[in-house]
């Protein structure tokens, strides 16, 4: 009788929702209809350092289609900086018996990925974030969860903004892109977005507000992304605001606070009270929408019908509708920035 294949999934990077429907497609579809056994590696790149797993069968993933995070947890470790990193990778690797790995993640956790494969471990890529800034798919799973609680708290602001005549700016995430600030912004209906990918010019944000309400609207809705910085001259996009000192295995600043100074500038400068909202965590967490339960569980079967085949080095995507694959390599050659021809969508809303 020949061996069934055993294939390790991890989940890495900021947690999102959607990540428990691959979980659970990959399992469904990997041991129904491939025989394989599936591992899950807990905590992401730090699970396979430290040899940390459990198994996943069919009990293990009934009912989480719906939970938001991931059984498996993560982590945001980078095993390249680390001496022995790697050794002790390809080690656990064969010591636990894997036949290839599932990477669920966003850039760094790809990334990664994609090292490992060039190093010869048999890895398939399936891209995760709510930033949806990764090249080679026109969505990640999570951002369309992340538009929706957006789109829910502007609405919420909308109503006390109204009510006080003041300004409310609304802090997103997005990390170095704009997409959330955007569609959430679009579908909220938000009187301003400002995002990384347009450096604010704070007189022309002051005097968009001031010509709103000289006509006769009474309050105003400033969406803001954390990555956004302030134009200081035309030659200098300003400085990122930072929560702290801080960075990350992967060298990523903690972003956060832009929204404070925003509402500083906006007070000073209209004379119109202002109020902040910064999102923050609250993007990442609850339930998946439809959507991103749809995409998740049709990356998942994807991800692990590649294993099947034996395509390696790939990335699941979502190009169009349709469910291709795309070398890790190149999706992750460069960060995927908003779309201008959606911004100015929004622009005809501002002001
Ligand atoms: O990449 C997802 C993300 O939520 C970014 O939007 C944000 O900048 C970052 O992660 C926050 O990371 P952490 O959860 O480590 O604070």
């Amino acid at each position: 009788m020949t061996k069934k294949k055993t294939v390790g999934i991890l989940t890495g990077g900021g947690d999102c929702p959607g990540l428990n429907a691959v979980l659970r497609a990959v399992v469904k579809k990997g041991v129904i209809t491939h025989g394989f056994e599936i591992i899950g590696i807990l905590e992401g790149w730090k699970g396979l350092l430290e040899s940390k797993t459990i198994p996943l069968t069919l009990r293990d993933v009934s009912g989480i289609l719906h939970r938001g995070g991931t059984i498996i947890k993560t982590s945001r470790t980078n095993p390249f900086k680390l001496k022995d990193g790697i050794e002790r990778i390809k080690r656990n690797i064969q010591e636990l018996g894997l036949n290839a790995l599932i990477a669920v993640g966003g850039e760094d956790t790809l990334g990664v990925a994609s090292k490992l494969f060039e190093m010869g471990v048999d890895v398939v890529g399936v891209p995760k974030t709510i930033d949806n800034d990764l090249s080679g798919t026109d969505y990640t799973f999570g951002f369309d969860s992340a538009v929706n609680v957006v789109t829910e708290a502007i609405d919420r602001v909308h109503t006390t903004a109204e009510s006080h005549n003041r300004v409310m700016v609304v802090e997103v995430m997005g990390r170095h892109t704009g997409w959330i600030a955007v569609v959430a912004g679009i579908a909220g209906g938000a009187d301003l977005i400002l995002i990384p990918e347009k450096p604010i010019d704070i007189h022309a944000l002051n005097a968009a507000i001031l010509k709103r309400h000289s006509r006769g609207k009474d309050f105003s809705i400033v969406v803001v992304a954390e990555g956004a910085r302030f134009l200081r001259k035309p030659e200098d996009e300003g400085t990122l605001i930072l929560k702290d000192q801080k960075t990350d295995e992967f060298g990523h600043v903690n972003l956060g606070g832009i929204g404070n100074l925003v509402a500083i500038e906006i007070e000073k400068g209209t004379g119109f009270e202002t109020r902040v909202v910064i999102l923050g965590h609250i993007q990442r967490g609850g339930s998946p929408t439809a959507f991103d339960r749809v995409l998740g569980t049709r990356f998942g079967i994807a991800a692990v019908d590649c294993v099947a085949r034996g395509e390696f080095g790939k990335m699941v995507s979502l190009t169009g509708n349709k469910i291709v694959t795309v070398p890790l390599a190149e999706a992750l050659a460069a960060p995927k920035f908003i779309d201008p021809e959606l911004y100015e969508i929004a622009e005809v809303f501002f002001g």
